[in-house]
């Protein structure tokens, strides 16, 4: 089977190291998994006074992660949280209240960062939303401490060890994502 896997970066930065680990992780992926970035940057923020009329960069969020069979969580850790532009997202993807897109959904979370932790703590965060917005997670956890030489012009990552990382994480996370699915089918309790 193949599933459709929406992808967050985190960063709006035009050179983001997470955007740089967004592909490699992607050329690392098994082949049954497709790719579609869900984009962020030209979201209004969120106010609730949109529920009864949502935005169309607000519809097509929505309509992307309900479209998506699994959510990949590619970002940076900003002031030890989520990056404010993420967190802008997932709101609109929450609401309006009752027409939560996450609910679900397998997500799984990575970033980098050049400090040691790798993300950890905003992933920690995550957590805590993912969870409140009823997302069944992928355990794993993926922190890449980010070194620059280890991956090519074209995003691709030329380090085995961090290479071999990725591409059991995100072999992992597919086997992950047909568990929920299966367990979502219509019959199953
Ligand atoms: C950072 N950075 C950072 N790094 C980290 O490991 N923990 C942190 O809490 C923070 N906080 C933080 C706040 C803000 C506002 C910025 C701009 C940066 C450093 C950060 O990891 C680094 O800039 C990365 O390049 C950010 O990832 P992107 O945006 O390049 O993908």
């Amino acid at each position: 089977a193949t599933y459709k896997i929406g992808y967050f970066v985190g960063s709006l930065a035009a050179a983001s190291i997470n955007r740089t680990l967004s592909k490699a992780v992607i050329q690392l992926s098994p082949s049954e998994l497709e790719f579609t970035e869900i984009p962020i940057k030209d979201l209004p923020l969120y106010s609730w006074d949109y529920d009864n009329d949502y935005p169309p960069e607000g519809r097509a969020l929505k309509e992307a992660i309900e479209a998506s069979d699994g959510i990949l969580f590619v970002s940076p850790e900003y002031n030890r949280s989520i990056p404010g532009a993420l967190k802008n997202a997932i709101d609109w993807g929450s609401r309006p209240w009752g027409q939560n897109s996450f609910a679900r959904k397998p997500t799984a979370i990575i970033g980098t960062s050049p400090g040691g932790i790798g993300t950890a703590v905003m992933q920690s965060n995550m957590r805590s939303v993912l969870s409140f917005l009823d997302a069944p997670q992928f355990n794993s956890e993926g922190y890449i401490t980010f070194d620059a030489d280890a991956y090519n012009e074209n995003g691709e990552c030329t380090d085995e060890s961090t290479a071999g990382f990725l591409r059991h994480y995100m072999s992992e996370f597919a086997a992950f994502v047909e568990r929920v699915l299966v367990a979502n089918a219509p019959g199953h309790i």
